[in-house]
Parts: C-alpha cells; structure tokens; sequence
C-alpha cells in the first residue's frame, strides 16, 4: 500500500517535473521568439504607410523638413523641397540610421515595398566617409545597381558616421519621378519606403556597386508629405553639395515602369511599432527600443 502509494506520487512527480520542463522549453522558445522580433523585423514591415512624414528641423543645417522617424528601429529619413520651385524634382534627403560595430546599410526608395523600387541605398566606408548608391529591385534578391539621369551629391555639413550611427545628407537630384515609381497624390503626398540593415555590404566597402544582402533589422512603407517639404533654405544648402557620386562599372540603366503599382494601401495587419512615436524634432536615437 505504502509502496503503492510512493509509486503514486514519484509518478505524479515524474509527470509534474516533466511537465514543467516542458512547460519551461516551451516558455523559453516563446521569449526567445518575442525577444527575437524585437532585434528583427523579419519578413514583416516594420511601418505602415498610414504613419505619415512630420514636420523636423535638422540641428545640423537648420533645414526645415518632413521626417519619417522609425521609433522602433531609430531609421530616419528626412526630406526637403525647394520652396519656390514648385516642380522640383530634386530634393534634399537626410538619411539617420544605427550601426552596429560600425556596420550596417539604410535605404530609401520611391514606392513602400521592394517590386521593382527605385532606391538609394547608403553605408559607411570603414575609412570614416559613407557610400551611396542607386538601386533598382528588378531582382529581388540582388537589386542591381542603376544610373540614369539621376544623381547623389553628398551635403558635407550633415553626414557623419562613427560606430554607432550614420548621418547621411545629400541632394538627390532628378531623383522625384514617377516613371521610376514616385506616385504623388492630388494632396502632395506619396507612399515610400525605407530599409535597414545591420550587416556590411557583401565585399568590399568601398565598392559602390557592392552587394547589399537583406534588411533585417527592417523595412517598410510610410507617407511623405513632399507637398509640406518645402523649405527657404532649400537653395543655400543644396548650393554646398558635392560633386556626384560616380556609380561603379556594374551599374545597368534603370528601368522605367518597373515599380510594382499597389504599394500604398494595406500593410495593416503588420507589426506597426514604428507607426506609433515619433522623436522629437532634432532627436535622432531618443526612442529606439531594441537596441
Ligand atoms: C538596397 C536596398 C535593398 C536591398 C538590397 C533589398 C534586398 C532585399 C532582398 C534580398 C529581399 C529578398 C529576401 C528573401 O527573399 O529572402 C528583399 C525583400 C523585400 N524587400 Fe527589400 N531590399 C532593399 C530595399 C527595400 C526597400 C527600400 C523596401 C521598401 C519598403 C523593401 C521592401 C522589401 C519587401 C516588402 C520584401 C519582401 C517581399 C518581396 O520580396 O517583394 N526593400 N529585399
């Protein structure tokens, strides 16, 4: 009876102990998987286009302009339109991202999802300077490097980078079109998109035309107000831009027409952290929650 009844309850233990093992695996995978989303976005965006660009001024130039700011990631892009000229198809873009180790890329590019976008894509060096260079995501898994009529003239004043984060400030000239998927609404407004990484390119560095792998620590769609990017210092500042930056002997034309047409709406249902906060205006890293 006795031994009946150790019997018994050694089992209930066995069970119990492993239940609780299990019980224990199973919550440390799930952290794991929570803790993981929160460093990676994954193949899920990281923003939705219903969070709209905000009015921002950069410390750095004193230029007005209209940023999308990724609290979650801490990836901005700021943008500036000449106030006069109110067909420019130039503008002044400031790119803000982390790195890690003194590593990693960021992009913007005209429409919110990868078919077939046209993109600027920047990296640091590791010689102290940063990269830029055009993309197009014909291919999906290596968007080949594009020149046009389109060019990035480096703003010396607002790029930076050191191991923990990269400024990158340049007028993007000829950049606003919409063969290459730039598609402004009858408000101003016009879905794009932004990357980011935290690996090097695959390579060399200082290539331009080197290979930029996927960006998993995000990506996604958001709203530019370009019809409320204009700014009075648009002309003294764009007036001290350097010299464009040369593409690589890779670089094929750009393709007009090949932006796929339906990125502006859904995105919905995805993780939209970054939708929520916004930093406030001057603060680059104030809300970053995952690093
Ligand atoms: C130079 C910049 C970029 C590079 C090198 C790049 C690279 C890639 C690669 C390699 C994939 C395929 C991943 C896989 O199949 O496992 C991918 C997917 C994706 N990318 Fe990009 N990307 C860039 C910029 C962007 C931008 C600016 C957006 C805008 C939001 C974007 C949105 C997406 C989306 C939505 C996917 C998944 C769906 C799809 O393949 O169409 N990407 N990207």
């Amino acid at each position: 009876m006795y031994f009946q009844q150790r019997k018994g309850s050694c089992q209930r233990q066995l069970i119990s102990n492993q239940f609780v093992k299990a019980y224990d695996i199973i919550s440390i995978t799930l952290l794991a998987c929570l803790l993981s989303t929160f460093t990676y976005a994954g193949d899920d965006a990281t923003s939705t286009a219903s969070q709209l660009s905000e009015p921002f001024v950069d410390q750095t130039t004193g230029l007005e302009m209209e940023r999308f700011f990724g609290a979650r990631t801490s990836f901005g892009f700021g943008f500036a339109l000449p106030a006069a000229n109110t067909t420019s198809t130039s503008f002044i873009g400031q790119m803000t991202f982390p790195l890690k180790a003194g590593l990693g890329w960021g992009a913007m590019g005209l429409t919110g999802d990868m078919e077939g976008n046209f993109i600027l894509a920047a990296w640091p060096d590791g010689k102290g300077g940063v990269m830029a260079s055009f993309r197009q995501a014909t291919d999906e898994d290596n968007p080949p490097e594009v020149t046009g009529s389109f060019a990035v003239r480096p703003i010396p004043d607002g790029t930076v980078v050191n191991a923990t984060s990269l400024s990158y400030t340049f007028l993007c000239e000829n950049c606003l079109d919409p063969t290459l998927g730039l598609s402004l609404d009858t408000t101003g407004n016009a879905v794009m998109g932004w990357a980011l990484s935290e690996k090097a390119p695959l390579g060399d560095a200082t290539d331009v035309g080197a290979r930029l792998d996927f960006h998993e620590r995000g990506f996604g769609p958001f709203t530019a107000r370009l019809g409320a990017a204009k700014s009075q210092k648009f002309d003294a500042i764009a007036a001290t831009a350097l010299g464009p930056v040369a593409a690589s002997s890779k670089a094929v034309a750009a393709v007009p027409g090949a932006a796929g047409g339906d990125s502006d709406d859904d995105d919905d249902d995805d993780d939209d952290d970054d939708d929520k906060e916004t930093s406030s205006e001057g603060g680059d890293d104030s809300d970053d929650e995952d690093d």
